[in-house]
């Protein structure tokens, strides 16, 4: 999306729930006892096989913006951070083409070309990311889908069965979002596994998302949560 698309007409979050999911420590509680079984997707696979290869031959930092949708925050992020190789993931065919590596436009400043854009489920993703010990050191989950219905806390990521794999990457992670009950249940659940974060609002004065230029346009606050692992 480009800034003369942005409207500001983005509702507020919705939601039938009154404060933190009742049921949440329970549910992330059964998640770490009982690991996720599912199959890896083989679209996922090879998508990661693709992206081990080039990350286990690199040797700098490595940033994983997870739901980057069009990957606006991931060229940012690569901008921002120009030794670290940055990795865009999102499961949207129609936010992203897989490797869509030669679109690295110049934007008068320069090639920014120290990132990829993934397709892959990151419930899949994740596992493998874990499994192949990739050295993360900044972890974005960037406005996750919120699922404000109180019966689709599992679908919020840090109700998901692959939570404790999202909490393993990174020796930072950075969640934001509109929709401040979300990050402070993600801030509950993390305390569930011993890793403790601290929630502010945004005010970089660049949007880093599409999303966050929306929720901003229409006056709503956007807040981040930042865990710090060391
Ligand atoms: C609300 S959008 C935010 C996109 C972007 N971060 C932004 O702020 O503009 C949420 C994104 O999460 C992606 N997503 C949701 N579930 C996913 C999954 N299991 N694996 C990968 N991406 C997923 C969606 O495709 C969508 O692009």
């Amino acid at each position: 999306m480009s800034s003369t698309e942005i409207t500001g007409d983005s509702k507020a979050i919705v939601t039938n729930q009154p404060g933190i999911h009742e049921k949440l420590a329970e549910i992330v509680a059964k998640h770490i006892e009982h690991p996720s079984q599912k199959p890896i997707q083989a679209h996922t696979q090879q998508a990661f096989d693709e992206m081990d290869a080039i990350v286990q031959s690199f040797s700098g930092p490595v940033i994983l913006d997870s739901c980057c949708g069009v990957g606006q925050s991931t060229r940012l992020l690569a901008k921002q951070n120009p030794n670290a190789l940055v990795i865009g993931v999102d499961k949207s065919a129609h936010r992203i083409t897989r490797n869509v590596d030669d679109v690295k436009r110049d934007d008068g400043e320069g090639i920014v070309d120290n990132y990829h854009l993934v397709r892959a489920d990151l419930n899949d993703f994740y596992r493998l990311v874990v499994a192949a010990k990739w050295p993360v050191d900044k972890h974005y989950i960037l406005y996750p889908n919120p699922w404000p219905k109180a019966k689709h806390v599992q679908r919020r990521w840090h109700g998901s069965a692959v939570f404790p794999q999202i909490i393993a990457v990174g020796n930072e992670i950075i969640l934001r979002s509109n929709w401040q009950l979300y990050l402070q249940e993600f801030q509950v659940a993390a305390g569930v596994m011993d890793f403790f974060g601290s929630i502010s609002k945004v005010n970089d004065e660049q949007p880093l998302t599409p999303f966050e230029a929306k929720y901003q346009a229409s006056g709503q606050v956007c807040w981040q949560l930042t865990i710090a692992k060391n």
